[in-house]
């Protein structure tokens, strides 16, 4: 499209209302017509009589407007039905401005698209300028987009108002597709962001394809609460049009036992292959029957290292209707709604050196090695940063920086990304000594907190209280997605394999059952069923079902299935 910035030329005066498209070109000469070759047709009902002389008293088949550059016209010109052929038509023939009182909505818009000037004048001053040009001797008009004047053959300057992104896109001979092509590089980078966080969209053939998902019961109170989650799993395939592809393996001492093996080539091989992994619990007496070089790896922290499960969220949401669970006082955590963001990967769960060593006179020396490199802080920051952003918009990254050169490095790699990408999320810093007495004295103060893997595996347990019990706390662990969107996700409760109510049936199942919430809506991209399933929960809780750990004292505790019976009434009355 050419750029416009003035023009100078004859204006001629078409003073009739209600201007038409139709008017402007008729629809019959747009059947083969092509754009270019139209300015013949404009206005051809009244600038040719029936056969096909000009009629000379039309206006532009006046000797003195006949090469008019300018059109001078009355209220609503443009009007009718949006024929983008009608600017096509007015340019072709040679006119690039039009000055009226009003226009028809879409032939405005259509003029911009086309490089042509619709000037909006007040209509008493649309008819003294028509009336001075008449009487002028040459019917010339200025008109000046840069500085939004017309000049008038009697030399007055008339202002005239227009929107300044219309303004910048005619003077740079931009349409729509052009102003939006400017902004390349921005929308590039808006899209690698998206695609981070909401992998699903963007993933090849992605809702066609059943959504892989894998059970992993694990030890401990693992298989209890799994068997619940497994119940709710398939009444959401059922009754919510979900296609997944559930499959299940034998975890830890259930492995072992069976397979002789704790970890089985099939199962890793399941486990790289899944979209999403439902863990229960690991951890048991019984490992310490098991060889020891059979049971050195930790198969849960090496899925959270192999996988890159740097992401863990931990939700503490407190539900009204358990404030009395709490040790907490119940003013203390009323409304409480908080992100815990664990960095995964990284501290000292996996630095080295690490291990147990005899020392020459006979002591043991145990050692571990927190270490943090800049690139892994920066990235669980931007995860933290973006969901705060999705939040209240307020983050908390807690550290150790008084005394630790790794909490030093955190809060300087924090701090420069917060100020750098994300300015709009209120940063805050405490010391994890600090924050652990903030949590209970006011957990409220929290919205987003952010903080290494240690600290924060140590914070989501004290957090807990103020969800009444450690039992209704689910967590997601994600890997960045890969260069197709795909994202590595395993989803757990956080309340661990309690072997000292393995197999009672009186382990609470939400903690579990909400994490399917999470799958629902960071591997799914189902939000809405993912608030389905925490509506179902909290409508749960409300009517009074209540595991042991969650009921008051005295009172009797539903077993794990009726409580995960409770929870599928609620999905059914929800429907
Ligand atoms: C957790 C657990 C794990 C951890 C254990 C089971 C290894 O406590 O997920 O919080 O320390 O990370
Ligand atoms: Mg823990």
């Amino acid at each position: 499209m050419q750029s416009f910035t003035e023009v100078t030329g004859v204006a001629a005066p078409l003073l009739r209302t209600n201007v038409d498209t139709d008017v402007i070109i008729p629809i019959n000469r747009l059947i083969g017509a092509e754009r270019g070759a139209l300015g013949r047709w404009a206005f051809e009902a009244w600038r040719y009589a029936p056969d096909g002389s000009e009629d000379p008293d039309f206006v532009l088949n006046r000797d003195r407007y006949r090469d008019a550059r300018i059109l001078v016209a009355e209220e609503n010109f443009g009007c009718g039905s949006s024929r983008e052929a009608a600017v096509w038509s007015l340019a072709d023939f040679g006119l690039h401005c039009v000055i009226a009182p009003s226009f028809g909505d879409i032939f405005r818009a259509n003029c911009f698209q086309n490089g042509v000037l619709p000037v909006r004048l007040d209509r008493a001053e649309v008819q003294r300028l028509a009336a001075e040009i008449e009487r002028a001797e040459a019917p010339v008009l200025t008109v000046d987009l840069r500085d939004r004047t017309i000049r008038t053959p009697e030399g007055r300057t008339l202002s005239f108002t227009i929107e300044d992104d219309r303004r910048d896109a005619l003077l740079q001979g931009l349409d729509e597709i052009g102003m939006t092509l400017k902004y390349e590089t921005d929308i590039a980078a808006f899209q690698t962001r998206n695609a981070e966080a909401r992998p699903w969209v963007h993933r090849p053939g992605g809702s066609d394809r059943p959504a892989r998902l894998l059970l992993l019961a694990g030890d401990g109170v693992g298989p209890e609460v799994m068997a619940e989650v497994r119940r709710v799993v398939e009444w959401f395939a059922a009754h919510r049009d979900l296609k997944l592809d559930l499959r299940e393996e034998l975890f830890g001492i259930a492995a072992w036992k069976t397979h002789g093996h704790l970890m089985r080539a099939e199962t890793w091989a399941e486990i790289l292959e899944a979209d999403a992994i439902l863990f229960g619990a690991i951890g048991s007496p019984d490992y310490d029957a098991i060889p020891p070089e059979h049971r050195k790896v930790d198969y849960l922290l090496r899925m959270r290292r192999e996988l890159d499960l740097f992401i863990n969220l931990r939700p503490i949401r407190m539900l009204p209707a358990l404030s009395g669970a709490s040790t907490l006082r119940p003013e203390v955590i009323a409304g409480c709604d908080m992100l815990i963001v664990r960095e995964l990967t990284g501290g000292i769960y996996f630095g080295e050196p690490r291990g147990i060593r005899t020392l020459e006179d006979g002591r043991r020396r145990g050692t571990n090695t927190l270490v943090y490199s800049s690139d892994e802080i920066a990235r669980i920051a931007r995860a933290a940063f973006q969901l705060a952003r999705g939040r209240q918009g307020r983050l908390c990254s807690v550290d150790k920086a008084n005394v630790l050169e790794t909490g030093a490095l955190w809060r300087d790699v924090v701090k420069t990304i917060g100020a750098e990408e994300f300015p709009d999320v209120e940063l805050s810093h405490l010391y994890v000594d600090n924050a652990a007495m903030q949590l209970v004295r006011a957990p409220r103060q929290f919205d987003v907190i952010v903080t290494e893997n240690l600290f924060g595996d140590i914070l989501s347990d004290c957090a807990a209280m103020v969800a009444g019990s450690l039992g209704m706390l689910p967590s997601a662990s994600l890997s960045a997605p890969d260069d197709q969107g795909r994202r590595h996700a395993l989803y757990e409760p956080i309340h661990g394999s309690a072997p000292d109510i393995a197999g009672k049936g009186i382990v609470n199942p939400l903690g579990a059952i909400l994490s399917f919430a999470l799958c629902l809506r960071h591997s799914l991209g189902l939000p809405q069923e993912a608030e389905r399933l925490e509506t179902a929960v909290t409508n749960a809780i409300a009517g009074g079902a209540r595991t042991a750990d969650i009921a008051g004292p005295g009172e009797p505790g539903l077993s794990t299935i009726a409580m995960g019976s409770a929870v599928l009434v609620e999905l059914e009355k929800l429907g």
